[in-house]
């Protein structure tokens, strides 16, 4: 993102926004330091903490952010004297204060600045980043143990991550408009005789050419029933259904997250049909339940219950659709949970634990998937889900002597291995929730049968 592209005004309010709610408390945001990847001079790709990122507006390597009644202070890290001659000439502070909207100063300062008082920070992501604040800081810095001021923090920044302003909806649009680019050109690239890896390649090449990098670690893979299948080294055969999980991030460091599955011959099998419309209208169901005031994990349940009524339907599954969803047999198919929070991170502000994701008061169920459900919030406009039911075989599952007695009750075996083109399929949509109901950010995706079908050919 260039500086001259920052909405200075949004940030600006973001900042007063999250000061409005920490009252007297400051709070200090690190963007984190690079991650070495073999010596110092050879870093992964740097991308700061999405809380600073949020703020800022910018991916600033080794610089924090001080919001302090009001008032905010990004302070920077001094550059080596011959940083010029490597990375060429970059943005001065002055520059910087005018785009981000708020005065900056030099790293340096930052001690005197924050010595003799309590400050609140949110653990960066990364440990280097957790070392440079607890340095700062004098006291250790560790996810997953947010208590007093630090937990004050992580409350105000949920409430105001939560809510998308306009920039965030703009900048997401822009992420799925990247990722429906992606997704053509992965269902274009689709040919018996290549491999998972070319797929890849020509998926992320569209990300590529719009300065953009992935949201998280794609999946494209002929064995979707392996929930987080990273590897891309299988070949691509007749028959095989492709599940592509791939979504971009914006310039602005926002997310989409988006799954679609195409046949590698350009024709779906009938059987293969039969499952992805039965995940179609799952999808369908969940989406059209979200809307203001509505509980997520209703959501859930009602894509559940639409998987239920679909294997039931085509025989897999035996029973009355409402016990199997009541006792789990569902999640012997559909194992996760329907979808989870998006903004800056592809599931937002997981960094905090389930505090994005659940209301106070709420904690995750024990029942086997459903303790998988990483988001159980009422929905109010702004906040943007993903809708992502899916049905998977997974030996693992329906194997695992944990299950046996469901398994042996309500799953028909013979009528399951009629379906053995099919190992897993998932269709995912990001939702944004509005006053009146909600908005699929990445409704132009080719997801109906035909749809997918077509873009193959075209
Ligand atoms: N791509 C990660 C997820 O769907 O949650
Ligand atoms: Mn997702
Ligand atoms: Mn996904």
């Amino acid at each position: 993102m260039e500086l001259s592209d920052l909405d200075t005004a949004a940030l600006v309010q973001r900042r007063e926004r999250l000061a409005a709610r920490l009252g007297s408390t400051p709070a200090l945001l690190f963007a984190g330091a690079p991650r070495v990847r073999h010596y110092a001079a050879n870093p992964f790709p740097f991308r700061a903490a999405s809380h600073f990122f949020y703020l800022v507006g910018a991916s600033i390597e080794g610089a924090a952010l001080l919001v302090e009644g009001g008032r905010s202070v990004l302070f920077l890290p001094e550059k080596p004297a011959d940083d010029e001659l490597w990375h060429g000439p970059t943005p001065g502070a002055e520059a910087i204060a005018r785009a981000v909207g708020c005065e900056v100063r030099g790293i340096s300062a930052l001690d005197a600045a924050i010595s003799a008082k309590p400050v609140a920070t949110l653990p960066c992501p990364d440990a280097e980043g957790r070392e440079q604040q607890a340095l700062a800081l004098g006291r250790s810095v560790r996810a997953g143990e947010l208590k007093g001021d630090d937990l004050h923090l992580a409350g105000a920044m949920i409430d105001i991550r939560i809510a998308h302003d306009a920039l965030a909806v703009r900048e997401m649009t822009s992420a799925a408009e990247a990722a429906d680019a992606a997704h053509r050109a992965g269902m274009r690239a689709t040919r018996p005789g290549r491999f998972e890896r070319d797929v890849r390649a020509a998926m992320e090449s569209t990300f590529i050419a719009r300065g953009m990098s992935t949201s998280y670690e794609p999946i494209i893979t002929t064995h979707g029933e392996v929930l987080h299948n990273h590897g891309h080294a299988n070949l691509l055969s007749e028959g095989d259904l492709v599940l592509a999980d791939v979504g971009a991030e914006s310039l602005g460091g926002f997310a989409s997250d988006v799954t679609r599955c195409w046949p590698v011959s350009g024709r779906f099998s009938a059987t293969q049909r039969a499952i992805y419309e039965i995940v179609l209208e799952a999808q369908r169901r969940a989406i059209a339940r979200v809307a203001p005031g509505v509980r997520y994990r209703d959501v859930h349940l009602e894509s559940s219950r639409a998987i239920a009524e679909g294997l039931v339907a085509v025989g897999v599954l035996r029973g009355d659709p409402s016990e199997i969803v009541e006792v789990g047999a569902h999640a012997l198919f559909f194992p996760h949970g329907v979808g989870h929070l998006i903004g800056m991170d592809v599931h937002d502000m997981e960094d905090l634990g389930d505090l994005a994701g659940y209301a106070a008061g709420r904690s995750r169920s024990a029942q086997f998937g459903l303790s998988y459900l990483r988001l159980d919030r009422d929905l109010a406009p702004g906040m943007a889900v993903t809708i992502e039911p899916g049905i998977y075989v997974v030996p693992a599952i329906l194997n695992d002597p944990r299950f046996s007695a469901l398994v042996a009750r309500f799953v028909d075996r013979e009528a399951l291995a009629r379906f053995s083109d099919v190992r897993g399929i998932r269709i995912e949509d990001d939702v944004l929730v509005t006053s009146s109901g909600q908005e699929v950010l990445t409704a132009s995706i080719p997801k109906t049968l035909d749809e997918v079908e077509a873009a193959m050919r075209g």
